[in-house]
């Protein structure tokens, strides 16, 4: 879903715009479209996980192709979120391993303390949560995914106790 309110300016950080020329470089010359996925990632990164439309055309200028080819590309795959979803996005993996091994009970948590529907920011807007499909670490199941890193083995009182740093704007 795109979101309704978006901001009209968007660029790179100095180090963040060094890391995408270093990942424009990686491709042969006219083929810079080539970095538009690492390029999206990042500015998610950058943006409290979220892609405004204006990052979008920023992209388009920087790689130097059409708009249309950066919001295709953005829309098309779920890992990019395209309204805002907190600055810890929570994903927590529901499928058959997970599930039989106490995934309700992080979902539970998360309704709890976050928000009682999925894609629904906090009361103070920094964390949202969300299910998903299998996350790639069954073997540990039950796991959620906070932004980049894996939390694993979960049960209950672990997922409250990290649940709370993040409402609390601390990263556990
Ligand atoms: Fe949850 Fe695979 S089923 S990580």
């Amino acid at each position: 879903k795109i979101a309704e309110n978006q901001p009209n300016f968007f660029q790179f950080s100095d180090e963040n715009l060094n890391e995408a020329k270093k990942i424009i470089n990686r491709y042969p010359q006219k083929k810079q479209a080539s970095a538009l996925m690492p390029l999206l990632y990042l500015v998610q990164k950058q943006n409290d996980n979220w892609i405004p439309l204006v990052a979008m055309k920023y992209l388009a200028k920087l790689l130097n192709i059409s708009y249309i080819q950066v919001y295709e590309v953005a829309t098309f795959y779920s890992m990019y979120n395209l309204s805002p979803v907190g600055k810890y996005f929570v994903q927590v993996c529901t499928t058959t391993p997970c599930m039989i091994s106490g995934a309700e009970k992080l979902v539970e948590v998360c309704k709890n303390k976050i928000s009682r529907k999925q894609n629904e920011l906090s009361a103070n807007k920094k964390c949202s949560w969300i299910e998903v499909e299998c996350l790639g670490a069954c073997v540990n199941a039950p796991i959620m995914q906070i932004n980049e890193d894996y939390f694993e083995d979960l049960d209950k009182e672990k997922t409250d106790e990290i649940i709370d740093m993040i409402i609390k704007d601390k990263f556990p």
